[in-house]
This record gives structure tokens, sequence and C-alpha cells, in this order.
């Protein structure tokens, strides 16, 4: 019989399974990609190498990075029939909407969708990778009333996913950010959604089902939706191009200690893990740095800094991954609103590698409840 003592909400601090994937270490403040260094991948791997560590459990030769890469690059187009669904959807419903839909429908169009042997399974997952870029840039264009972008097969994966969205090349230093996001955003163990995808794997379900599910939970600002949380708040104070980082600096701190006070929670800022910082700010933190160097919007500077510096001297709460990745991809040019579908292409990799391992050695995940209702009553 469970008693309430036993109740662990939220299963904070409950260790339910093994896993081969990732290592988030809070002692040490560090996050390990198949035992590499996340920092050391993000410094020089590209995402589709590190897309192949975490299915596999090892960096590619030459020739597997080949033979993935002519993939990749083969199969980026929007499916029509994915597109014909997303035109079903509102332009303002929101794109999380978009991306769980399209993933639905790529799943209930696929031959080998209830084929859940390893070689299909990874089949599926490097199929999603190469598909979700063009639901993303797809779905902001229309939004702006333009058209589809063709992928261009001379482009790596973060090329193509901008030009696709923006319809010219980006510069270099632009691609190299956007690809450090996406190294970072890939895995990160046990979160909300990919236990998700985990739980709905243990039943035995498809994969696609799984990662629909794990989109749905991605969303919620207390998770994956914070960094538009993020960008949501820098706009509430004002991004004033002209103003100084002082200036910036000191009206973030002002919001930052009236939102405190009304005991708002600000996104960004906090993790369950993680209670020194989030290992991946400091690399992310660089990236955003030098996109601001690249754009010159040192005023964007003053806010981040602002609001980082009140958090820290209110509570003494770090900044997670999403707080530099959302003005990252706002300075890149992407409307806030598909920051976290972002999230989503980046996070089909840990999330697929996390379905296998689940599928490899499963357990239907089925835990208890204590029971705190009415007593047993007669009708
Ligand atoms: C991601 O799990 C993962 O790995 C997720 C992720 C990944 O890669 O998959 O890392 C990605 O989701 C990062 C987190 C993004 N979410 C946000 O930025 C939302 C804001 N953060 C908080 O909601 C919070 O920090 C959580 C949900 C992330 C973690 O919270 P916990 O561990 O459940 O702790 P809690 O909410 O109970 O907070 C403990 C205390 C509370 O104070 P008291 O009420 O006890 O006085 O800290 C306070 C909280 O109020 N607090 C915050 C805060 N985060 C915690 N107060 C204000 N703003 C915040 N952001």
């Amino acid at each position: 019989m469970t008693t309430t003592e036993e109740i662990k909400k939220g299963l904070a601090g409950v260790v339910v399974d093994y896993t081969a994937v990732s290592k988030v270490n809070p002692e040490t403040n560090s996050l390990l990609y198949r035992g590499y260094p996340v920092q050391d991948l993000a410094a020089s791997k590209s995402f589709e190498e590190v897309a192949l560590l975490l299915w596999t459990g090892e960096l590619p030769t030459q020739s597997e990075l080949t033979e993935f890469t002519a993939f990749e690059r083969a199969n980026r187009a929007l499916d029509p029939r994915v597109k014909a669904a997303i035109d079903l959807l509102p332009t303002d419903c929101h794109p999380m909407d978009v991306g769980r839909t399209a993933v639905s429908v790529i799943g209930a169009n696929h031959p080998e969708a209830e084929n859940s042997s390893p070689e299909a399974e990874l089949l599926k997952a490097k199929e999603l990778f190469a598909a979700f870029p063009a639901v993303v840039a797809y779905d902001q264009r229309r939004r702006r009333g333009l058209d589809v972008v063709a992928p261009r097969e001379d482009l790596d994966y973060s090329s193509n996913f901008l030009w696709m969205t923006f319809g010219e090349e980006a510069a270099p230093e632009v691609v190299d950010a956007f690809r450090v996001s996406m190294v970072l955003y890939a895995e990160h163990s046990f979160n909300a959604s990919t236990f998700t995808a985990r739980v709905i794997t243990s039943t035995l379900s498809d994969l696609h089902s799984a990662v629909t599910g794990a989109i749905g939970a991605l969303k919620g600002p207390l998770h994956g939706g914070a960094n538009e949380a993020v960008m949501h708040t820098f706009t509430e104070i004002g991004i004033n191009k002209d103003e100084s980082r002082e200036d910036a600096a000191k009206r973030a701190k002002a919001w930052m200690e009236e939102a405190l006070a009304a005991k708002k929670k600000v996104m960004g800022f906090g993790h369950r893990v993680y209670k020194h910082g989030d290992s991946r700010v400091p690399t992310m933190k660089a990236a955003l740095d030098r996109m601001i160097e690249h754009y010159g919007r040192h005023e964007m500077l003053g806010l981040y800094d602002g609001l980082e510096a009140a958090m820290d001297e209110a509570k003494s709460i770090k900044p997670n991954l999403d707080y530099p990745a959302g003005p990252t991809y706002h300075l890149m040019g992407f409307d806030t609103e598909m920051f976290t579908p972002i999230f989503i292409a980046a996070r089909i990799t840990g999330w697929t590698s996390h379905i296998f391992e689940q599928r490899a050695a499963n357990a239907l995940i089925r835990p208890l409840s204590a029971y705190n209702g009415s007593e047993q009553r007669a009708l």
C-alpha cells in the first residue's frame, strides 16, 4: 500500500531506468552524448554527425557520414500530403500543432509505420530528421504569405534549414550558431518529452505516435516552450536598437524585480536537474554573443545581462538553454512562435534514440498512485 510520504510529485529525483544515450551530471554540471562532452561536439561536429552518434552510439566513419548525408539531402522536400495537411490548419494556430500534425501525417502515410524492426525504426528516424526542417520553414513562410522554398542538395543540414526558411543563403557564422543550437538541443536524458516518447513506446505503439506525443509535451512553457517565452519577456520589456547596453540592462533588472515580486515564473531560468546552472548555457551564450556582434544588436546583451543578474541576485536561479537560444533565433529572423518547432527538429534525434533504447529493453511504464478520493460507498 503506497502511503503519501512515498509520493514523488513530478517524479522528481526518481530513477526509473538506465540509459546509455546521454549523461546529465548536476554535480559536475556536465552533459555527455554517448560519452562525449556536448561542448566538444558543439565545437567541432556537424549536426548530422551528432545525430548518427546518438542513434548508433558511435561517431560515423567518413563513408557512413557520406552515405547518411546523401540520404538526408535526398529526403528534405516537403511531402505534398504533409503540405496539404498543413494548409488545412489556420495560419494563426500554434506552430507546435503544425509540427505535431505533420509527424502524424508522415506516420499515417508511412508503409513501414507498424514495422518496429531496428532497421525500419532507424530509417523512419532518419526520414523524420531530413523532412522536419521543411515543415518549420514552410510554416513560418505561409504565415508571412510566402510560398515554399525548395531544399538545396548542395547545402548541409543547417545551411539548408536557413535557406528553406528565408530563401537566401545565411552567412557562415549564422549557420554555425544554428548548428551549435541544434547540437545542444538534440538530447537531454529523461526530460518530460523524451520520457513521454518512452512511455508511448513502452506500450509497443509506433515511432510516429511516440514522437507526436513528445511534441505535445515539448510545447509546454515549462519545457520546450520556454525559448519562445524568453523572447516574449524581451519584447514585453521592450527592445530598442538605439538603446545603450547599460540602459537596457537597467530596464531589464527593474522588470525582473517586479516579476519576482508578483511571484511570476520567469521562463528561461531554472532546471529540474541542474541546480548550479545548465551545462549547455556557456556554449549557447557564446553563440548568441557572436550573433549580437554579427547583427550589431548590443542592446540585446543589456536585456540578457540585466535579467540574469536580477534573477541571480533575488533567487540564485541560473539560466537554462532556452534563455540564450530564444534571442539567438530572434536575431536570425525566426518568428518567436517558430522557436520551439526548431527545438523539435533537434530533439527528434534524442527522442528516437530513446525510442530505440526503450524498445530494445522494454517494460510497460505504469506507475502507482495513492488514492485520496471518497471511501467506498453504496449507490
Ligand atoms: C527545458 O528536463 C530537461 O532536461 C528539460 C530541458 C531539455 O533539454 O529537455 O533542459 C529543456 O525544458 C529547460 C527548462 C525550460 N523551462 C523554463 O525555463 C520554465 C521556467 N522554469 C521553471 O518552471 C522551473 O525551473 C522548472 C520547471 C524548469 C524546474 O522546476 P522544478 O525543479 O520543478 O522546481 P520548482 O518549479 O518547484 O521551483 C523551485 C523553486 C520555487 O520557489 P518556491 O515556490 O519554492 O519559493 O524555485 C522557483 C520556484 O518558484 N523557481 C522559479 C523559477 N524556476 C524555479 N521562480 C521564478 N522563475 C523561474 N523560472
